[in-house]
Parts: structure tokens; sequence; C-alpha cells
């Protein structure tokens, strides 16, 4: 098992690049299947999530080569089954269903894993596949899904406006007969990048990104090439980086519309930011508490961005407060804060900050993805040395975290 070694308090400057987006490479990965032919993605994140889905798409019968940041995937879809133990390593593995389902007219696969968030259902993604005609039972654990004559067009209402679920509807629906309509269809930019990759491979979508999505079915897919769209939480990690270290970082490759949520609660933090292009520049000050941030479906606050931004409000002046609207325990990361010396109380989805002078270096270990890595943003503008243990959590999401800050001032190995 190995740990990331952090000491604190070394001011990051410099230029810092953002990586393409998981979110964005997972579903486009999955939506590979649904193909004929060879697909190359650029900007794919070196993570391991990206590693797991390539475990699925081999199963699968698919071959898929890394090079770089650079994917090429030769689709052949041999069957349709995804394996328990596939199945654990990530919860948006949930995303072959869609695809499977409308390449094969089946797809049998067990609950996905992920980080433990709370109860993270799937009876949207299901529902909504049933009025599409296809039929589930549950045999030993084992979802067995089949849609024998294909699946149908639908209207589609969504109760919330679920990323996975609509994800999965546009992969079933484009190789449906007929038109599929989704409203109260999440909204947020990596939807808009699937639905963009799916339409050069042949498909017709539109309205992505926006509440409304038509999807009308053609009759295949063929691969093509395909550049992820820039990760915009790994983005907002970098900017919370800058402020709890009191740096100046230019963040760049990145899209600057997509942090239209994020910036200004930096801006309320008292931190400096231009940006320009493709890149932000943040000059932190001293750090001011934020009154109030909810996280809500895009284009509010991102759920994701919430525990970075957390770590660096640890120490800001005055009490900040947040709501946690997404999943019903996403404040894992907080007893680690504490035991770095951050005064949070979390009372059901509320978290109240009050602001203390400086955080020192601890033993902590990290729970989930985005809480990991909110620990790595203390532990960099914290007193002393922290190590923080279950670092494979981190990996998921984060290119090689520790060269990235290294390059940038930071004191951080992995060992
Ligand atoms: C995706 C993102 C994740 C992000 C989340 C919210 C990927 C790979 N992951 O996750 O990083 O935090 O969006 O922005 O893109 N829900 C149901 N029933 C369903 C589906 C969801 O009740 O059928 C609930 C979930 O339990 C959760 C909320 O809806 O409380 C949001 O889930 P969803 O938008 O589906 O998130 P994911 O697609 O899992």
């Amino acid at each position: 098992m190995q740990s990331l070694i952090i000491d604190g308090g070394n001011r990051l400057t410099g230029e810092i690049e953002v990586c393409g987006a998981k979110n964005s490479a997972l579903p486009i990965l999955a939506a590979t299947a649904l193909t004929d032919g060879e697909t190359v993605l650029h900007n794919c994140p070196v993570i391991t999530d990206v590693y797991s889905a390539e475990r699925i798409l081999t199963h699968l019968g698919c071959s898929s080569v890394l090079n770089g940041n650079t994917a090429v995937i030769k689709s052949s879809v041999q069957r349709s089954d995804i394996p328990e133990k596939l199945m654990s390593e990530m919860r948006s593995s949930i995303i072959f269903l869609g695809a499977l389902l409308g390449k094969t007219g089946k797809c049998a696969l067990s609950f996905p894993g992920g980080c433990e968030l709370g109860a993270r259902p799937i009876d949207i993604h299901i529902n909504s596949l049933k009025k599409m005609g296809a039929s589930v039972k549950e045999e030993f654990g084992t979802l067995v899904f089949t849609a024998p004559k294909g699946l149908n067009g639908a209207k589609l209402l969504l109760p919330f406006p679920s990323v996975g679920a609509t994800e999965n509807i546009m992969l079933a629906a484009c190789l449906a007969k007929g038109e599929t309509q989704i409203k109260n269809a999440a909204r947020e930019p990596e939807i808009a990048d699937l639905a963009d990759y799916l339409n050069k491979c042949g498909a017709n979508i539109k309205g992505a990104g926006e509440g409304t999505i038509t999807i009308s079915g053609v009759s295949s897919l063929k691969g093509c090439e395909h550049t992820i769209m820039p990760d915009r939480i790994v983005a907002a990690t970098y900017m919370s980086a800058a402020a709890s270290t009191g740096g100046e970082l230019r963040i760049t490759k990145l899209c600057r519309n997509d942090l239209d949520s994020v910036i200004p609660i930096f801006e309320e933090m008292g931190c400096y930011i231009y940006s320009y292009g493709d890149s932000v520049f943040i000059k932190a000050n001293k750090l001011k508490a934020v009154k109030k941030i909810l996280t809500m479906p895009y284009p509010a606050f991102p759920t994701d961005a919430q525990a970075v931004v957390m770590a660096s409000l640890a120490k800001a002046e005055g009490t900040s407060v947040f709501v946690e609207n997404i999943f019903e325990n996403r404040y894992q990361h907080v007893p680690a804060l504490t035991k770095m010396g951050a005064d949070i109380k979390v009372e059901g989805k509320v978290a109240i900050v009050e602001g203390v002078k400086n955080l020192f270096g601890a033993n902590i270990l990290a729970t989930d993805l985005r809480g990991g890595a909110a620990l790595v943003v203390a532990a960099l503008g914290a007193e002393g040395r922290t190590v923080i243990g279950n670092i494979h959590h981190i990996d998921r999401g984060y290119e090689n975290i520790e060269k990235t800050f290294s390059l940038v001032g930071g004191k951080i190995i992995r060992k």
C-alpha cells in the first residue's frame, strides 16, 4: 500500500496543466462499445478508472491501447456480460449497460462499485430503460436486461437530472427505433462531450447540455477521433491548492465557462482571479470565509468540488457553510481535516467550517476520490508532515498528483 508524504507550507507557484475529464472519458470509453471500427481519443487522462474501463472493454472483446494521453479502441463487442469484479471497481461501469443493451439487445451485470457516498441507487437508469422496452430480472445478484427485439424510443421525464442515467439513456437510444426524448436531463458539460463524440460517430443527438435532449435512432455508429474535454474538477482542485498554500498558479488547458460556479467562490475567498483563453490565473491573498456553498446539479456549484474547496476554507477567516444536496454521505474527509486541526461540524447535509489559523501535519487516510484530493490540498498548506494512506482513491481521478504539485513547488512524494 502506497502513501503520499507531504511536507506542507510551501507556496505553489508556476504553471500547471489540467488533464482530460474523467467524467467525460469514462462514458465515452463505454460508448465505444456501441460503435464499429476504431476510435482515437486524445487528452485521455491516465488514471486508474480509465484502466478499469479498458479492462471492461477488453473483457467484451474490444482492444484498447493507451499511449501517453491517446487511447486507441478497436471495437468488436463479443459478449454482453460484465463480471462482478470489474463492476465493483467503479460506479461508472453502469454506463456500459446502455451501450451493451443498445448494441446487443442484452446485458448482465451486478450493481456498480465506486466511492461510498451513501446510497447510490440506479432506479432512474432501470425505469428509463424499461420504458424503452427492456425487461430486467435479478438472478443471484446479477441484473439481467434483455430487449430481444431491440429498444424503442420513448418520452422520458427524469425525477432527478441524474448524470449517469442521462448518459445511459443517450447510449441506449442511439441505435433504438425511433425518437427518444429526455426531459429534466442532466446538463453537465460532460454530457455534451459524450453527445459530441456520439454525433461524430454518426448518432443524431440534439440538445445535450440542455434540459431536454432528443435522440433519433440510427442504424449503426462508426468510431471516430475525439478530444476529451478538460477536467473542471481537477481545475477546481488546483485552484484550491493555490488558495490553501497562499500561492499563485496559472492553470492552463481548461474551459473557463465550465468553472462559472466555482470561480466566484474563490473570488469571495479573497483570491485574485484573471482568466484569459483556456487559462485561469489565481493569486491567493488572506483567505476569507464564504457564507454559503450549496452543491446542486450543473450549472450550480458541483458536489465533486465541495471537499477540495472545504480544505482551503478550513484556514479562512470566519465561518463558511456548506450544504451538500447531491450525495447523503459526502463529508467523509471531515474527520481527517479535523485531525489536522480544522474546526468543522457536520449535521446532516450541512457542514459548518470555522476557519482556523493553521492546519498541522497528521497521519490520515483517504476515504474517497475527491475527499482524498481535499486532504492533499490541506496538507500542502499545513505546517509539518502529513502522510496520506489509501491513495488508490486519489489515483482513480488524478494523473500522477505528486508530480503535478512537485513541479509547482509542493514537497510531495509517493512511497
Ligand atoms: C456522476 C459523476 C460524479 C458526480 C455526480 C453528480 C461520473 C462518472 N460521475 O455520478 O463524479 O459526483 O455525477 O454530479 O460522471 N440517483 C438516484 N437514482 C438513480 C441515479 C442517481 O437516486 O438512478 C441519485 C444518486 O443516489 C445521487 C444523485 O442522484 O444522490 C446524483 O447521482 P448521479 O447524477 O446519477 O451521479 P453519478 O452519475 O453516479
